[in-house]
């Protein structure tokens, strides 16, 4: 690294002058920006023309979702925390999936793994034409994205609005139907904290343990996630079955 950038970056470390702009508290920083993930968001911040970062839109507890600006344009930085990422929880979406199956994957690589899973799999998304944030760049264990929302907020989560469910649930189930049939992926994590509602439609998010369709326990995953889609909507008084959804998702079996 060249000296000035090398100082840039121990200012930075140093400083954590971005840190007192997004009042963060200190434990959840901490936590956050150990000095791999502060020197990987410096890379990116180079890389990618990040002017600064704005403010936590939601901090999880294997993630925290920035909403930053590059250019001008707001933009998305998800940092998978590298200190309470567990390897045996995120191991079962990767292990399995055979576009990760090349990869040597160990126990210090694995988040890094998360975040080009998670890339790849908002990619397909798009390709497909599902709603989703659109996928900019992955670094490390950081990965950068379109911003959902608008210039007062960001879009807010489906249980959180009031809408006409009904219409919101065609569109999901064709969505479901897309990522399935076309798309070959399983969620594997799907419900009502993972679709923001924006602008009349139902945005896919968190797609990092989504898997290929034929991950030895897709199956198990994609009944876990209709269930829960029933679930919500009929709490809307969708009229819907677990069934019906199921079989909707899945098509026709292929003749024998
Ligand atoms: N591109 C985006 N634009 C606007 N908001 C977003 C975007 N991506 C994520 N969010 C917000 O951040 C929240 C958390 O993101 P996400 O679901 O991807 O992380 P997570 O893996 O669930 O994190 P954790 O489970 O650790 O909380 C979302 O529910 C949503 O409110
Ligand atoms: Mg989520």
């Amino acid at each position: 690294m060249p000296e000035n950038e090398l100082s840039a970056l121990e200012s930075l470390l140093k400083s954590r002058e971005f840190l007192y702009h997004i009042n963060l508290d200190r434990k959840t920083a901490d936590l956050v920006f150990d000095g791999r993930t502060l020197k990987a968001l410096y890379e990116l911040m180079g890389r990618k023309s990040i002017d600064y970062i704005d403010f936590p839109i939601s901090s999880g507890k294997e993630s925290v979702v920035f909403k930053a600006f590059s250019k001008g344009k707001p933009v998305v930085i998800k940092v998978y925390k590298l200190s309470t990422l567990r390897f045996a929880n995120i191991w079962k979406y990767i292990e399995g999936d055979y576009r990760f199956s090349r990869e040597r994957i160990d126990r210090s690589n694995i988040v890094n793994i998360w975040a080009k899973k998670e890339f790849t799999n908002l990619k397909l998304l798009k390709k497909y034409g599902i709603p989703c944030p659109q996928p900019i760049a992955f670094h490390k264990n950081l990965l950068m994205m379109s911003y959902v929302g608008t210039k007062i907020a960001p879009a807010p989560m489906i249980k959180n609005v009031k809408v006409d469910f009904k219409v919101i649930y065609d569109q999901v189930v064709e969505n479901l139907e897309t990522m399935y049939q076309k798309a070959k992926l399983v969620h594997a994590d799907m419900s009502e904290y993972n679709l923001l509602y924006h602008r009349g439609k139902a945005y896919f998010v968190d797609l990092g343990q989504a898997v290929a369709r034929d991950h030895p326990a897709a199956d198990y995953f994609l009944e876990r996630d209709i269930r829960n889609v029933v679930r919500f909507f009929s709490s809307k008084g969708v009229k819907c079955t677990y069934e019906e959804l199921l079989e909707r998702v899945r098509g026709k079996p292929p003749a024998e």
